[in-house]
C-alpha cells in the first residue's frame, strides 16, 4: 500500500516536473523590460446629487432614512468624466475616467474607489489602466495605485495623482489633473 502510494507521487512528481518543462515557453529577454509611461491628463466632472441631464458624476444610492451625500457613510456614486490633454474641455480627447466610489468612512472623509482610464486617442485607443484606492476626499491632491491594465497596459502597476485644478461651485463642474506613473512591459 505505501509503495503504491509512493509509486503514485513519483508518478505526479513526474508528470508535474514534465508539465513545467513542456508549458514553459522561453520568453524573449527584450519582453521583459518595464517600461514607464508617464501621462499628464485632466479631466471633467460634473457633480449632481440627483440625475441631470448634463451631469457625469452622480450619487446612484445611500442608507435608507439617511440623506444621500458625499460625506454620508454608504453614499454610492458612479461617474463617467470626460479626459482631455490640456484643462480646456474642447482640448483633444484622450478617453473617459469610469467608475464608482463610495464613502466608506463612518466619519464621511475618504472614499474607496475603482476607477478605469478608458483611453480611445491613437496612443492608447482601446487599452485601459485601472485606478483604484482610498483617499480623504477632502485632499486637494489624492493618490491611488495603478493597479493593472489592458492592452498597451498589460501587467501595468503605478500610481496616480488627482489634482483640482478648478472648481465652479455654481455648476458643481470640476477639473482636475491626473498624473500617472505606469509600469508595463
Ligand atoms: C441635492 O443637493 C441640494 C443642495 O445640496 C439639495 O438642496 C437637494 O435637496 C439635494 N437633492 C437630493 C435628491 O438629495
Ligand atoms: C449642459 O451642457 C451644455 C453644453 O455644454 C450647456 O450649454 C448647458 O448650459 C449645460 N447645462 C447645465 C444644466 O449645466
Ligand atoms: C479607436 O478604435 C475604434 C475601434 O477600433 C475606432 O473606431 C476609432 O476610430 C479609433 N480611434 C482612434 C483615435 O484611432
Ligand atoms: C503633474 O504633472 C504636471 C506636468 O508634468 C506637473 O506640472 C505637476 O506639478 C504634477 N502634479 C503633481 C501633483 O505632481
Amino acid at each position: 500500500m505505501a509503495s503504491h502510494i509512493n509509486f503514485s507521487l513519483l508518478l505526479l512528481a513526474v508528470l508535474g516536473i514534465s508539465m513545467t518543462i513542456m508549458f514553459s515557453i522561453p520568453v524573449a529577454k527584450a519582453d521583459l523590460e518595464l517600461k514607464e509611461t508617464k501621462i499628464s491628463v485632466y479631466f471633467h466632472d460634473h457633480f449632481s446629487n440627483s440625475s441631470t441631464p448634463n451631469a457625469t458624476d452622480v450619487i446612484v444610492t445611500g442608507f435608507s432614512g439617511k440623506t444621500w451625500v458625499y460625506n454620508q457613510f454608504g453614499t454610492v456614486f458612479v461617474m463617467d468624466d470626460l479626459v482631455t490633454e490640456g484643462p480646456e474641455p474642447t482640448s483633444p480627447t484622450v478617453g473617459r475616467l469610469q467608475g464608482t466610489y463610495i464613502t466608506t468612512s463612518l466619519d464621511g472623509l475618504r472614499i474607496g474607489t475603482s476607477f478605469s482610464l478608458v483611453f480611445t486617442n491613437k496612443a492608447y485607443n482601446g487599452s485601459t489602466i485601472q485606478i483604484v484606492g482610498n483617499v480623504n476626499q477632502l485632499d486637494p491632491v489624492e493618490e491611488y495605485g495603478v493597479a493593472s491594465g489592458t492592452g498597451k497596459f498589460r501587467y501595468a502597476k503605478g500610481y496616480a495623482i488627482f489634482e483640482i485644478i478648478s472648481f465652479d461651485p455654481a455648476t458643481v463642474y470640476t477639473v482636475l489633473r491626473l498624473n500617472a506613473s505606469i509600469l508595463h512591459y
